[in-house]
Formats: structure tokens, sequence, C-alpha cells
């Protein structure tokens, strides 16, 4: 019967690995948490106001992002912010695509969003798209 020593080394390492997973947990790595106003609304403002803010003259499409009740409407069967859902959501899907024809900015625009600030959007849907009502951006009309 030797097995007593082995035995203590391995709950010597239990106990040692244990002692380690104090260390900052794996899941807060890459979610950092998306503040509408600081990191979402700049976004839409420079890339996507031009053509789906306030200025009707300027604007290409229906959609006005610049303004919440509009940003969140129903898009006729699909939404165009799903809160907790990317996949699901229009803008994201939207700014995500790979299809050119499909993509926002449009590419005629010749502006692209990063990976980085697409990245920024799928995480501020995904933990809930919260938009502060005081962060409306234009003005209605
Ligand atoms: C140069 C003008 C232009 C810019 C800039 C632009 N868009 Fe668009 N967008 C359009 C036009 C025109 C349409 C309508 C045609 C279409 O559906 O492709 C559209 C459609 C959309 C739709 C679909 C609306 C619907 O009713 O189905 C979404 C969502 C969208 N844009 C999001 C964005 C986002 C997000 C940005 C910024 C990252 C952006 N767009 C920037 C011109 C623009």
């Amino acid at each position: 019967m030797n097995t007593r020593p082995r035995f203590s080394l391995a709950l010597a390492l239990a106990l040692l690995v244990a002692g380690s997973a104090g260390a900052p947990p794996a899941s807060g790595q890459d979610e950092k948490q998306i503040d509408y106003a600081r990191d979402v609304q700049p976004i839409l403002e420079a890339f996507c106001y031009e053509c789906h803010g306030e200025d009707r003259s300027l604007r290409e499409a229906d959609l006005r992002l610049d303004i919440k009740e509009s940003a969140f409407k129903d898009l006729g069967g699909f939404p165009n912010i799903a809160p907790g859902d990317p996949d699901d959501s229009e803008l994201y899907i939207r700014v995500s695509s790979e299809f050119l024809e499909m993509r926002m900015p449009p590419y005629e625009a010749g502006t692209q969003l990063t990976e980085e600030q697409i990245e920024t959007i799928r995480l501020w849907i995904l933990q809930g798209a919260e938009w502060p009502e005081e962060a409306e951006g234009g003005t209605d009309g």
C-alpha cells in the first residue's frame, strides 16, 4: 500500500488549482459592457444618420436611426432591433452582411464599419439594446 503519498500529492495539486481559481472569470474576457450613448450612437451618427437621419432631403431610406421609436420599429414582419438577438435584428444583419447589396453603409457610400464597430453593435443588441430616452439624436419631423 504505497498509495498514500500519491494521494496527498493529488490533494495538494487540487488545492493549488482551487486556490488559483480566484482569477478573473473567463466570461468577462471578450464581453465589454456597451453603452448606447458612448459606444453605439457615435457609430450611427458617423455612418448612418447621413441617410437614416433627420434631414429628409438627404435621407435615402425610410428607416430613421436617430429616433428610438423608429429605430425599434418592425420592418414588415422582422424587427430592426431585436433586443438580445442580434441575428434576428435587421440592423445587425445589414451591417454584418457578406453580401455587398445588403451591406450597410452601402458599398457605394465608400465607408465601411470596422470589425470592432460591428462587434460593438452586436454586443449592444445582445446585451439588450438599451437606448436611454435622453440619448435621442434628432428631432421628429
Ligand atoms: C448612403 C446612404 C446610406 C447610409 C450611409 C446607410 N444607409 Fe442604410 N439604407 C440606405 C438605403 C437607400 C436603404 C434602402 C434600400 C435597401 O434596403 O438597401 C437602406 C436600408 C437600410 C436598412 C433596411 C431598412 C428596411 O426597411 O428594411 C437598414 C437596417 C439599414 N439601412 C441600416 C443602416 C445602418 C445601421 C447604417 C450605418 C451603419 C446605414 N444603414 C447607413 C442608405 C444608407
